[in-house]
């Protein structure tokens, strides 16, 4: 369950609260929280003086409070001030991810005077702290359980626009764990079936229109690119289609693609078995795309967005697809499948195709789509891909407002050649050199008649390691460039 959040305008040193979070820029005055200091007996300039906390990215410091107020105090670092709102949200996530190790119960958050931009990023960020994925976990034996994070108090103003504020940072951050949510799930729990059906929910929520293909609708739609990958898999396949109508009638639409991989064994182009668990997370890109279109929703965006989600498993079968098969697209090319493993270029092929029935203002695309991206730009930056470079910038800043991070890459038509085939229009790969570029160039392809940009997640959207505000497993990327770049579009 996600903490209950709420505004303060309580003094620091008076609100009574199990965990007092304080976070604190890189060498931060000693003359700060005069207040707190003196109802903490001095020890908060002696630890700064001394050197104890520096104010680094995510350090920690905890010690004893007062009987009255804060019964424990933590300074957490932010690091080098620039990025105010970005180094709150961080701030945020790693105080509420250790107030729930603490079991503290509750938690108070200081960081200084908070205007609307910073208390949404610290109510994301606190919910993003907070998330966590314990459905298939048995409970502890009663004595070493802890008291859940059950309410969290922002220390800022409580007034009218910081209220908003709030809650637009509670949809953002509800957006952020569904996505988590749905990319942390088993790929024989999070099925096509069951994004479909989680689509459903959330149409019936906010009424969104829905539409899902499966396999005898996409026959019937010519989408023989997206099924071939399916045409090794048992289960149905589902294009998902949301339509939420929130800006002027005619308006055309914003449109989000996400690849929806529920699990990409590789097909019998198989992949070694190390790490392959990990390809459970190969459907962050239609986790972005629910996630955005919950907290859409919540948000009442004024603009008109179509999500479109290709959702299969890519598996080895008697009736899988094979290396050398061509395939006849939805938009009427052919395509050579050199390698099954490169599947959701093939998937994605047909969904932007079928996206052209929209008539999108713009299509952006998200997917966990290249090994290559993430030898390319490692876990740090998103690959952004297109031709428009005002839209390319457009989506980088809209990144950059939620946090994550992305970095433009080239798509010249200089690499066409390495995706030309002997037999066919185009083939699905290109091998090893500029992989990410060849995907997206491949992708490209099937874009016609609308501004586009791709986004390839592969390094971004889940992570083998633990990131201090986050915890080993899915970011939630790119659910906030999602949802920033739509927000960024009323007009
Ligand atoms: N889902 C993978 C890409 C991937 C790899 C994502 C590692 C996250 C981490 C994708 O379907 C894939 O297998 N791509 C191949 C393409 C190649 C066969 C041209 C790859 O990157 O090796
Ligand atoms: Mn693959
Ligand atoms: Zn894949």
């Amino acid at each position: 369950m996600a903490p209950e959040i709420q505004l303060s305008s309580a003094a620091v040193a008076e609100f009574s609260t199990a965990l007092l979070a304080v976070a604190m820029d890189e060498n931060p005055g000693a003359a700060t929280l005069d207040d707190l200091d003196r109802a903490l007996g001095g020890e908060l300039r002696r630890s700064i003086a001394a050197r104890e906390f520096r104010g680094a990215r995510d350090e920690l410091l905890q010690f004893t409070g007062t009987a009255t107020g804060a019964r424990r105090v933590m300074l957490v670092g932010m690091g080098k001030p620039g990025d105010r709102a970005g180094g709150l949200r961080r701030a945020a996530a790693v105080a509420a991810r250790q107030a729930g190790k603490l079991g503290s119960g509750d938690l108070a958050f200081h960081g200084g005077v908070l205007g609307e931009r910073e208390v949404e990023s610290v109510t994301t960020g606190l919910l993003a702290g907070a998330w966590e994925y314990k459905d298939l976990k048995s409970p502890p034996p009663e004595e070493e359980r802890r008291a859940p994070l059950g309410r969290v108090t922002i220390l800022a103003a409580d007034n009218p626009e910081n209220r908003a504020a709030m809650d637009a940072g509670q949809a953002i951050g509800a957006g952020h764990s569904l996505a988590r949510t749905l990319a942390m799930m088993p790929g024989n729990l999070c099925t096509p079936q069951f994004l479909a059906d989680t689509a459903k929910q959330l149409a019936d929520r906010h009424g969104f229109k829905l539409t899902v293909l499966g396999r005898a609708e996409m026959t019937a739609e010519g989408m023989g690119s997206f099924l071939s990958v399916a045409q090794g898999t048992p289960q149905d396949p589902k294009l998902i289609a949301l339509e939420y109508s929130g800006g002027k009638r005619g308006e055309k639409p914003i449109t989000l693609v996400g690849k929806g991989l529920c699990f990409d064994s590789g097909g019998i182009s198989i992949k070694p078995a190390q790490s392959m668990e990990d390809m459970k997370f190969d459907m962050c890109g239609a986790a972005g795309v629910l996630g955005a279109f919950d907290a859409i929703g919540r948000m009442k965006i004024p603009v008109n967005v179509v999500g479109l989600i290709g959702a299969t498993t890519n598996m080895p079968s008697g009736t899988a697809v094979n290396p050398g098969d061509v395939v006849k697209s939805h938009l009427g090319k052919y395509i050579e499948v050199i390698n099954t493993d490169a599947e959701g270029r093939l998937v994605l092929a047909d969904v932007l195709s079928y996206a052209r029935r929209f008539d999108p203002a713009v299509v952006i695309d998200a997917a966990t789509l290249t090994g290559a991206c993430v030898i390319a730009l490692g876990h740090t930056a998103t690959g952004v891909f297109g031709l428009d470079d005002a839209l390319i910038g457009e989506v980088i800043a809209a990144g950059k407002r939620a946090g994550e991070p992305g970095w433009s890459m080239p798509l010249w038509d200089d690499y066409r050649d390495l995706i030309k085939s002997e037999v066919a229009d185009i083939k699905n790969s290109g091998g090893r050199p500029a992989g990410a570029i060849t995907a997206a160039m491949f992708l490209k392809e099937f874009t016609e008649s609308y501004p586009w940009v791709h986004l390839d997640i592969a390094g971004t959207a889940y992570s083998d390691a633990d990131l201090g505000a986050i915890p080993k497993g899915p970011t939630g990327i790119p659910t906030g460039t999602f949802i920033e770049f739509v927000r960024g579009r009323v007009t």
